[in-house]
């Protein structure tokens, strides 16, 4: 049973982490105001909402087994509190930092009409801290940090990553569909 808690708990993880790449890739993405893998602008919305919340939900898969694995010996606390864990104290910490923002960035998400555009912008900026605090976790306090095949993946989602977030900071970057650009040049000619 042990055994089977620790490989959900890394199995998770891992998944998790690719979902959270994604994620991010996706956001960018939707953010450009572009098309993707021909879907409209709504779509790439919806599967960047939709995978969050997918990682949400394999990310309690990933605390939950490991919780209940003897050998983490995770408390209730390390799952909120950063940094208070006896295992790898500073590595489980960032994990339990990454689990804080995404909850705060799905709850603001969820709560986007009550927030207001502007609140809910400022935090979703936390996504742009989230994903490295993650990845580091996830190289530093798994028992497959030193394995090729972690240390690949998790280069192959640095590699999306750093590729979408150069992409968003370079200069043509957001397009917006015709009918919005012909309706800001229609007032602009109004004035
Ligand atoms: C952003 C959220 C998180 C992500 C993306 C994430 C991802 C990962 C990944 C990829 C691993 C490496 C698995 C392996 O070596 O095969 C890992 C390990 C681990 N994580 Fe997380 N994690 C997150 C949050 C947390 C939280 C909140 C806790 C608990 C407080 C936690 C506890 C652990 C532990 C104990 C391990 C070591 C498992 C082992 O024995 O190998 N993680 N995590």
């Amino acid at each position: 049973m042990t055994e089977t808690l620790w490989y959900a708990g890394r199995g998770t993880g891992v998944v998790s982490l690719v979902l959270l790449t994604i994620v991010v890739a996706l956001g960018i993405g939707a953010r450009s105001g572009r098309t993707a893998f021909g879907l409209p602008r709504f779509a790439v919305n919806m599967l960047h909402r939709n995978a969050a919340l997918l990682a949400l939900v394999l990310l309690a898969g990933h605390v939950g087994s490991l919780y209940f694995d003897p050998y983490a010996q995770l408390r209730l606390v390390d799952v909120v509190l950063p940094f208070t864990g006896a295992y790898r104290p500073f590595w489980l910490g960032l994990g339990t930092l990454g689990f804080d923002l995404i909850l705060a960035l799905v709850a603001s998400s969820l709560l986007r009409h009550r927030l207001g555009a502007r609140s809910w912008r400022i935090v979703h900026w936390l996504a742009y801290l989230c994903w490295p605090v993650a990845l580091m976790h996830g190289l530093q306090t798994g028992s497959d940090g030193d394995s090729w095949w972690l240390r690949t993946v998790l280069a192959l989602c640095a590699a999306l990553v750093l590729a979408a977030v150069a992409w968003r900071l370079s200069s043509p970057f957001t397009q917006f569909p015709a009918r919005v650009t012909r309706r800001v040049r229609a007032l602009q000619e109004t004035r």
